[in-house]
Order: structure tokens, then C-alpha cells, then sequence
């Protein structure tokens, strides 16, 4: 059983802002309602609009469930408007932060959490830094950094030397909130905690492995940010890598976070670079254009708000890739990710190569003539195994079927969010779940080359997709022998066909 986290207050910077409402504050209520948090313990909002303490509780309650014993939390919440850049606004903040801290007998302890722009974080620290708050000596200073962490390589390099600055490594916590879902972290147990599958996890028995991160919404009310970043920044170099991470990685020391973030950052340094002029070859990039999904009319990505007329941005992106190691060696990766594609879905497909003598004549279903394990990242968390089974009556014919578990089959639990989790990870001051710095700009020498090809090569073509399929006919075409498992909704249904 854990303990309680320290008592310390959170300041979370861009307080205002959508993620904070969305995702921090329910997150803080379930931690807060499961009796998780410190004893003593505040929340200081700050962001530039002009709120009172008031204000910003009555705009988190609308977050809240409608319930009896919100109040309580909500007491919980302060606010004070700050500018990023004013020197004087944080003296304010220091002095806030120990009056507070007297009224709520709360030493020194903080977290400060940064979710603004990655524009301000200089700013931010380097402040934080002038007024004495970053120092970890008595107490516990940390820092939550939200995506995106840079833009490429080198904007990353220059923000973990900003960081590094005026925050030490073992303080800075930069989320990855894939990480902070259950069901990445059962991959750990999954692949660690069962004698069956380890000795099968490698090139002797694995033909390819699949990734695929789908979403049916489009870009939605973030066309401004999106249109900058695309889905290969947005997605594919951080969550989608951290998944081949724990897919890919050898087993760890122990479950702590160096031994297992050394892991990771061996896995990327071992995925064979792409050359810039190989790019068209291992990657292929798309758009979704207008369409028609269940009747209804759906935009283009070039007529959403905020989305320039002749956009380039990719909202889907599949890339093959090897990673040179003795475990995988000559095994390809296929990795995808969408906006407006058929269903929310985001699963891990292990194929395992085929018997090497067929005796049995077989149902033939297209996709389906591999074992597979599908180890299903959300909705419908679970895993699924695939294999053959006899046809009953008279011959030996085989056919596919399914064997699965759902963690909805567990009793009354309720998975916590990705968010709470790591909150709760870095109040205990464990960073397993987030990402160290050199692992981030690991992945960005990754992305690197294909940023560059597209930046420097227009020929290289963005395929549209129509709304509500699954991406260009070119992502289609890359698995040689084989084809992407069409994901539903429901974990245990596969087709072309999905419900929405
Ligand atoms: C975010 C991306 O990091 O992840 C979004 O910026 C994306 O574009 C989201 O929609 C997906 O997260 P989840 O948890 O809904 O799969």
C-alpha cells in the first residue's frame, strides 16, 4: 500500500486553460474523493485572466460530477492571475505561496505544473528559479512539463538545457499521458509477470508487430495549434514511440524508473535511422478530405477552423521501421496514427510467423491466418489472443478463434485516468512514468529525418483519405505479405466495418 504524498501545494501555470479543466481538475477530484491526496494540501491556479479564488472554483466545478461533497475540494482551489514574463507578479507568487502555506500549515513543499504554451517556459522557470522556487533542499521542488516538448530535435535539446538550467533531471517530470494509462502499464505485467509469452516476444517466433492509434474526431476546436504540428509531431513521436517502447524493450533491473527509462532509451538508440531520401519509402503521410460518415456530412481538414486553405499537415502518418537489436532483428514495426478514421482505437498487434507446415486445410479470412495478440490499449481495455481451433465434424479443417479478457471483467474496478495516475506518480516523487530527457530527444533523432524530407522535398506526396476510412490507399499497401488489422470498437470484433 502506498502512503500519502508530503503535504505540498500544486501550482499549476495556465490554470485558465482547457487542460486544466478538462483533465486536472476531475483527476485531482478522484484522487481527492479515494482519500489519495496529502493531508495538507492546496491547488494554486495561475494563468494571465483576471480570476478570483471564487471564479476559478465555479468554473472547475463545472467539471466536477453533480454530487454532494464537491464543496469540500473545492475548497482546495486558489487562484492568483500571474504574467509569465512579470518579475514582479512572481514575487507575488512566492509570498501567495507562504501565506498560503501558513493558513494551510503546508512547509515548502511544491509541484508546479506547466501547462501554457512551451513558448513561456523559460520564462516560467528562470522566474521561479530568481525568486528561490526551483531549489530542492529542505523541501521538494518539482516540475511537470506538458506536451508538446519542442517542436524537433534541436528545439527540444535547447528546452532540456533550458530545463536542466534551473531544475535539476531528477526533478522535471515531462508527461507522456499514454504512460499514465492502465492499460500500457499492464504491458509491463503482461510481458514480465507470464512465463508464456516472454520466451515467444522475439525473432524467432514474431513475424511483424503492429501499432495503431486511431481517432474518429478531427481536428476539432485545436486547428490553430494542430496545423503547426501534424500528426507525426502530435502523436507519433511521443505516444506511439513510448508504445514501441514498452512493446520492444528488454526486461528492466527492477520496476523503477531508471532501470526501465534505460530501456527505452535503448530501444530507440537501436531502431535503424531512416534516411532522409528513404523517407517516401518507410513513410507515408495523409489528409483526410469531406465525406460522408453514417449520412452525416463531414468537413475536409483544410475547411476546419483555423486550418489554412492549402495545408500540408498531416493528420495520418504509417511508417515501417527495424530495430537492430539481437531480440528483433529483421522484425518490421508498422506504426499508424489518424484523425477521422473509423472508431477510437488504440491497440498493440503481436503477428507470430505461421507453422511451418500446414497440415489442416483452413477457413481462409483474410488477415487472420497468423496467431495474434492483441493487446488492446483502449476502448474496450483488454487482450486478445487469435489461434486455430478444429472446425467441428467430420475432417480436420481449422478455423480462427478468439480467446480474450476484458478489464471491464474485473471486479467493480473503475481504471483510474491517465492523469491521476500521474499526478499521484509525481506527488510520491516517482518518475517511472514520465519521460526522461534523453529518451525524448532520442525519439526526436528519430522523427528527424522525415521532418526534414518533407520540409525540403513538397514532392513527396500528402494523400488524401476520405473522411471516416482508414487512411491513404498507400498505408494500405505498405505490410508486405499481410495487411493492418481493422480495429472495432469492440476488441473482439474485427472487419472493415466499424461502429463509430
Ligand atoms: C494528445 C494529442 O496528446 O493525445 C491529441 O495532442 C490526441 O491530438 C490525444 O487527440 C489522444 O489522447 P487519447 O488519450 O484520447 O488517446
Amino acid at each position: 500500500m502506498r502512503m500519502n504524498p508530503e503535504n505540498h501545494i500544486l501550482v499549476i501555470f495556465g490554470a485558465s486553460g482547457d487542460l486544466t479543466n478538462r483533465k486536472l481538475i476531475p483527476a485531482l477530484y478522484d484522487l481527492y474523493q479515494k482519500q489519495l491526496l496529502p493531508k495538507n494540501f492546496a491547488v494554486l491556479g495561475v494563468s494571465r485572466t483576471n480570476l478570483s479564488d471564487e471564479e476559478f472554483r465555479k468554473k472547475a466545478s463545472e467539471y466536477l460530477p453533480a454530487e454532494g461533497g464537491t464543496n469540500k475540494f473545492q475548497d482546495l482551489l486558489f487562484y492568483e492571475p500571474l504574467s509569465p514574463t512579470n518579475k514582479d507578479d512572481f514575487k507575488r507568487l512566492k509570498s501567495k505561496l507562504k501565506k498560503l502555506g501558513s493558513k494551510k500549515d503546508i512547509a515548502g513543499n511544491y509541484i508546479f505544473y506547466l501547462s501554457t504554451p512551451p513558448s513561456v517556459y523559460e520564462d516560467i522557470t528562470r522566474n521561479l528559479s530568481e525568486q528561490g522556487l526551483s531549489k530542492s533542499e529542505r523541501f521538494f521542488r518539482r516540475l511537470i512539463v506538458e506536451k508538446p516538448f519542442g517542436t524537433d530535435l534541436l528545439s527540444a535539446q535547447k528546452l532540456n538545457v533550458n530545463l536542466l538550467h534551473f531544475f535539476d533531471e531528477n526533478q522535471v517530470y515531462r508527461i507522456d499521458h499514454y504512460l499514465g494509462k492502465e492499460s500500457v502499464q499492464n504491458m509491463l505485467v503482461t510481458r514480465f509477470a507470464n512465463g508464456i509469452f516472454e520466451p515467444l516476444w522475439n525473432r524467432n517466433f514474431i513475424e511483424r508487430i503492429e501499432v495503431t492509434s486511431a481517432e474518429s474526431l478531427g481536428v476539432e476546436s485545436r486547428g490553430g495549434y494542430y496545423d503547426q504540428s501534424g500528426a507525426l509531431r502530435d502523436m507519433l513521436q511521443n505516444h506511439l514511440l513510448q508504445l514501441v517502447g514498452f512493446t520492444a524493450m528488454e526486461p528492466p533491473v527492477v520496476i523503477e524508473a531508471n532501470a526501465i527509462r534505460n530501456e527505452i532509451v535503448k530501444v530507440f538508440q537501436s531502431l535503424r535511422p531512416i534516411k532522409e531520401c528513404e523517407v517516401p519509402e518507410f513513410v507515408v503521410r495523409g489528409q483526410y478530405t469531406a465525406s460522408t460518415i453514417q449520412g452525416k456530412p463531414v468537413k475536409g481538414y483544410r475547411e476546419e477552423k483555423g486550418i489554412h486553405p492549402d495545408s500540408r499537415t498531416e493528420t495520418f502518418v504509417a511508417m515501417k521501421f527495424f530495430i537492430d537489436n539481437w531480440r528483433w532483428g529483421g522484425v518490421p514495426f508498422y506504426i499508424r496514427t489518424g484523425k477521422r478514421l473509423p472508431a477510437r482505437v488504440t491497440e498493440i498487434v503481436i503477428h507470430f510467423k505461421q507453422v511451418p507446415h500446414h497440415l489442416f486445410p483452413s477457413v481462409v479470412i483474410p488477415g487472420q491466418m497468423d496467431n495474434q495478440l492483441v493487446i488492446r490499449i483502449q476502448p474496450d481495455e483488454g487482450i486478445l489472443l487469435k489461434f486455430r481451433m478444429k472446425t467441428p465434424g467430420a475432417g480436420f479443417q481449422a478455423q480462427p478463434v478468439n480467446m480474450n479478457f476484458h478489464y471491464s471483467d474485473l471486479a467493480e474496478v473503475r481504471l483510474p485516468s491517465a492523469y491521476e495516475r500521474l499526478l499521484l506518480d509525481c506527488m510520491q516523487g516517482d518518475a517511472t512514468l514520465y519521460s526522461r530527457g534523453d529518451a525524448v530527444e532520442e525519439a526526436w533523432k528519430i522523427v528527424q529525418p522525415i521532418i526534414d524530407a518533407w520540409q525540403n522535398n513538397p514532392d513527396i506526396p500528402v494523400y488524401g483519405y476520405p473522411a471516416g476510412t482508414w487512411g491513404p490507399e498507400m498505408a494500405e499497401n505498405m505490410i508486405v505479405n499481410g495487411q493492418w488489422r481493422y480495429p472495432c470498437k469492440n476488441l473482439t470484433n474485427d472487419g472493415t466495418y466499424c461502429e463509430l
